[in-house]
């Protein structure tokens, strides 16, 4: 691979031990993949960041970086981390894991990431324009950059993507090459979907048909599709495909005539029902933690949820995940105070599938594809897919109960 003057003065270590193992990465990367060249990316987004899947290994590897004074030289952002940074007793966390997080939170700081910790980074001021080059690594925000903005970037991993924040480099593959994103098969849905939970579901049944494949899918057939409708769809088209660029007819830029594509194939009605139904295993009784944000929840789902929840009294355990900056959108809104005065919480810069509450709860309501993926494969909850109205209220006293 040729490196740039500047590229090999970083390898041969003229500007620290942080950049030149971060080169190192990027070059071995590139090799693997047949990259000729490193590209600048203005846009980092770094995961591997809750400490129950780094561990100490990780946390020693972040902190050997920052001693070797790596330091961020683009806009990189993280994906969420294993607790609220600011609430963290609120949701059960121990002391002894909110102290090795922000351990971890400190060591990124150091490196002079920023440390605004979400899986919708295109939200919250990292994000990219239309073809812009950039270097993600959470799957959901990655399918979303490649799909919906017109961005490039593949699926990063916590290493790589600290290496391009310290470089400001990627190597040139895959993704941010004209001919890997073209579409190679059409996909035509035969079902009205206009829900979160419709199109996790929809993303559920794409994703599983096109597994293991690297097909890049022109999607036919829907109407229209919000923002908070579209995070949805990517979360699960990744999680359940590994999907990381789609193109949907009318609805994402750049969506080039596929009219000479062969393959192709249909989804019913009834195969959104049966993927919905494949994520419903808790009965009603059984449900004790009801979560939604998965991926982040924008302000205008806050909004929706203080609606909700205006005057009701809330009697699960009932996560609402979001960027730390959306949360502040929404106290300044009054919407905060409506939720938390009818007992819902505020689990902001983390999920409920990065927190480390494995085997605390019984069963999981969310309208989120993604999250019942991970609360039953990660987690070993039950888990219920509902619309995004009827999980708020599955987690609230019935009408005509009394206190
Ligand atoms: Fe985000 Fe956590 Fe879901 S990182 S996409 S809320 S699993």
């Amino acid at each position: 691979m040729k490196l740039t003057s500047e590229e090999q003065a970083m390898l041969d270590g003229a500007q620290g031990s942080a950049t030149q193992k971060s080169i190192e990465i990027l070059r071995a990367l590139g090799k693997i993949y047949g990259a000729e060249r490193l590209i600048p990316v203005t846009s980092v987004q770094i995961s591997g960041v809750s400490f129950s899947n780094l561990g100490e290994a990780g946390l020693a590897w972040l902190s050997e970086m920052a001693a070797g004074g790596g330091r961020a030289r683009v806009l990189a952002t993280l994906n969420p981390a294993g607790m609220d940074i600011e609430n963290w007793q609120a949701l059960g966390i121990t002391a002894e894991f909110a102290r090795d997080q922000q351990r971890v939170l400190d060591a990124f700081a150091r490196m002079n990431v920023i440390t605004t910790a979400s899986c919708t980074p295109y939200l919250i001021g990292n994000t990219p324009h239309f073809a812009e080059h950039i270097a993600w690594a959470e799957s959901s925000a990655v399918c979303y950059a490649n799909s919906v903005l017109g961005a490039r970037t593949n699926r990063e991993g916590g290493p790589s993507a600290l290496a391009a924040a310290l470089t400001g480099r990627t190597p040139e593959y895959g993704y941010h090459l004209d001919h890997a994103r073209q579409p190679t098969v059409r996909v035509f849905v035969d079902a009205d979907v206009d829900e979160n939970s419709d199109y996790g579901a929809l993303g559920k049944v794409i994703g599983e048909r096109l597994q293991g494949s690297s097909k890049v899918p022109y999607i036919h057939g829907i109407k229209t599709a919000t923002v908070e409708n579209l995070k949805s769809f990517c979360a699960s088209v990744a999680t359940y495909g590994g999907v990381a660029l789609f193109y949907m007819q009318d609805i994402t830029p750049n969506a080039a005539s596929v009219s000479l594509l062969k393959e192709q194939f249909r989804i019913s009605l009834a195969d959104i029902q049966q993927a919905r139904d494949s994520m419903i295993d808790a009965q009603p009784e059984e449900v004790d933690f009801v979560s939604l944000g998965c991926p982040h929840l924008t302000i205008r789902e806050i909004a929706r949820i203080a609606e909700l929840l205006d005057g009701k009294r809330v009697i699960k355990e009932f996560w609402i995940t979001t960027a730390r900056p959306t949360k502040q959108i929404a106290d300044r809104a009054g919407y905060t105070a409506v939720i938390e005065a009818a007992g819902a919480k505020f689990a902001a810069d983390t999920c409920c599938v990065v927190a480390p509450i494995k085997g605390r709860f019984k069963a999981l309501v969310t309208d989120s594809a993604k999250a019942c993926y991970y609360a039953s494969s990660k987690h070993a909850f039950k888990t219920a897919i509902k619309p995004f109205d009827e999980v708020v209220l599955s987690a609230v006293e019935p009408l005509g109960s009394k206190a």
